[in-house]
């Protein structure tokens, strides 16, 4: 398996891995049949990408074999946000027949972390994941790895995360704090149910703090208990 080199930019603020740690313990108390996770949001820049690296980082650092697997087929940012080298194949090859799931998964310079990217953009992806291609990956990638978390395009503006979270074992929301209107989160959330995907909780992001008279910004999670007991309806 190849290995690909990467920059993670600091970010060195203690509530940010508070509300990290407090994310993982929540996706454990999950249940042990929850490793499939996508992430996604109502609208464009709530915070979902760096939710699912960050999350699938904490979980490999916790010694889970964790795949983070960028499924946004429509907006990439995670080869240059956390300067990615030597990437060769991407999620995109493997769906249009370019590359094989051998080539696009990535060993990272940090143990238990490894990465698939998204690979250059394509005119329909919503085709894409609906195909065979989509389903076969997402069946066998589960047994391979501890975790598997999927970032996905907004739901406000695409129905990508609902197809994509049919195949996950459940969906973390994220809620940029006083971005959403209350009717918004509500379509997203009736999406997401309609199309039979578990929502396992919800992740407040950038969260304003006032702390010593400056504002911080941190995760802060809540909710998972909705999916604790529920079975899977499919
Ligand atoms: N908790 C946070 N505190 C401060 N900045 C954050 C936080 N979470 C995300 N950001 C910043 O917000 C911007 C958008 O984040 P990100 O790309 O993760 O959002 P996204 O929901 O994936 O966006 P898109 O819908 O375009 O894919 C980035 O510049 C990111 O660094
Ligand atoms: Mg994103």
């Amino acid at each position: 398996m190849k290995k690909v080199k990467m920059n993670i930019p600091d970010q060195g603020d203690y509530q940010l891995k508070e509300g990290l740690n407090q994310l993982k313990t929540n996706v454990a108390f999950c249940g042990e049949g929850i490793k499939v996770i996508s992430i996604t949001s109502s609208v464009m820049n709530e915070g979902k990408s760096s939710v699912a690296f960050s999350l699938a980082k904490t979980l490999a650092a916790d010694g889970k074999k964790t795949l983070l697997l960028d499924a946004d087929l429509r907006k990439s940012t995670l080869v240059a946000k956390y300067h990615i080298e030597g990437i060769e194949k991407g999620f995109s090859h493997y769906l249009t027949g370019q590359a094989g799931k051998e080539d696009i998964i990535y060993a990272t310079e940090y143990d238990d972390f490894y990465l698939t990217v998204a690979g250059p953009l394509v005119p329909d992806p919503i085709r894409l994941l609906n195909s065979d291609l989509f389903g076969t990956f997402m069946e066998q990638i589960k047994e391979k790895f501890d975790y598997v978390i999927v970032d996905t395009p907004p739901l406000g503006l695409v129905v990508d995360a609902v197809i994509i979270g049919q195949h996950t074992d459940g969906t973390i929301v994220v809620i940029e704090q006083g971005v959403i209107k209350r009717k918004i989160l509500q379509d997203v959330v009736k999406q997401l149910r309609t199309g039979n995907v578990q929502i396992l909780g919800a992740v407040l992001n950038k969260v304003d703090q006032v702390s010593g008279g400056y504002y911080k910004y941190s995760y802060y999670s809540e909710g998972y208990s909705h999916g604790k007991h529920k079975k899977k309806q499919k």
